[in-house]
């Protein structure tokens, strides 16, 4: 399928050119975004994106975006999708404004665009030589300032993973660039918990839920990022490595972890456990 795109309102070009030249949200990074997988030619878990959304904008003293228009726009980019999308973004930034950091109080942008998604069931990891800030004044919000995402993930892609894994600045384990990880050691799922800074992932949060309503032992708990030394095989080819990783993001939903900087390495049975009850559950409701 095409991409679809929805400017405040109208529909636009993929490659039109379609706001300011000097929107703040291009001049320095000044907005928020959510990203939702699409089924059936609706957006999942669209009202915790909503409200996520809501908290990003009030963490970054952004005015509320208006959801009545958001969800409006939504619907109209999924109904030209036509049903074959896989993944919605909302975007909205602070809108025309000056050419530094400072605010002038301009009108927001909305962009809303649909395109395809074919999510992989597994992924190959790279642990990254970039930390996450999680005392930084962003930490947590779903900010469009991505580029140390870019940057460590154009770093993993080019050592052969599609995700890096990132640590915090204390040396703790904390995401990807674009997914929360879990982490399989004894008898449970572990993910870092959002003190390490991590985003507070729909998908992470969901898998915590389900997880605790169909008994499965998954739960938060802070982990050195040296954990990771656990999940790589050792130098005799894998006995020594007893814990597993698996990422977790929209459109990705669960995915087991089966290398890590370029070695192979086994996904766990209890990551596979969570791939599936994720994809039965999701299929449940499109809102959950
Ligand atoms: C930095 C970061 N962490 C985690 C996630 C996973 O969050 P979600 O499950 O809400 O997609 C994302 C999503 O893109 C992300 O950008």
């Amino acid at each position: 399928m095409s991409i679809v795109v929805w400017v405040d309102g109208s529909f636009v070009e993929p490659r039109e050119r379609a706001l300011s030249a000097l929107d703040h949200g291009v001049t320095v990074g000044d907005g928020i975004f959510e990203t939702c997988a699409v089924y059936g030619g609706q957006a999942f878990a669209l009202t915790r994106h909503l409200r996520r959304l809501g908290r990003s904008a009030a963490g970054m003293g952004l005015p509320a975006p208006d959801e009545a228009r958001v969800r409006d726009g939504v619907a109209q980019v999924l109904a030209a999708a036509g049903g074959s999308a896989g993944r919605l973004r909302i975007t909205v930034t602070g809108g025309f404004g000056p050419m530094g950091s400072g605010r002038d109080g301009g009108e927001e942008t909305i962009v809303i665009a649909a395109g395809p998604a074919s999510p992989g069931p597994t992924s190959r990891a790279v642990r990254s030589p970039w930390v996450r800030n999680e005392r930084s004044a962003v930490a947590g919000l779903k900010t469009t300032s991505y580029a140390e995402n870019v940057v460590a993930l154009a770093d993993a892609t080019a050592r052969g993973g599609d995700e890096a894994i990132l640590a915090n600045t204390v040396g703790d384990l904390c995401e990807g660039t674009g997914a929360n990880v879990f982490v399989e050691v004894g008898d449970e799922l572990l993910t870092p918990p959002l003190s390490s800074g991590c985003l507070a992932g729909i998908t992470r949060e969901l898998l915590l839920e389900w997880a605790a309503e169909d008994g499965l032992p998954v739960r938060e708990a802070d982990l050195p990022f040296s954990v990771l030394d656990r999940v790589a095989p050792g130098p005799d080819g894998g006995a020594s490595s007893d814990a597993h990783l698996a990422l977790a993001g929209s459109v990705r939903n669960i995915q087991p972890v089966v290398s890590l900087d370029g070695v192979p390495v086994r996904a766990g049975e209890l990551s596979i456990a969570a791939r599936e009850l994720f994809d039965r559950r999701r299929r449940e409701r499109i809102d959950p």
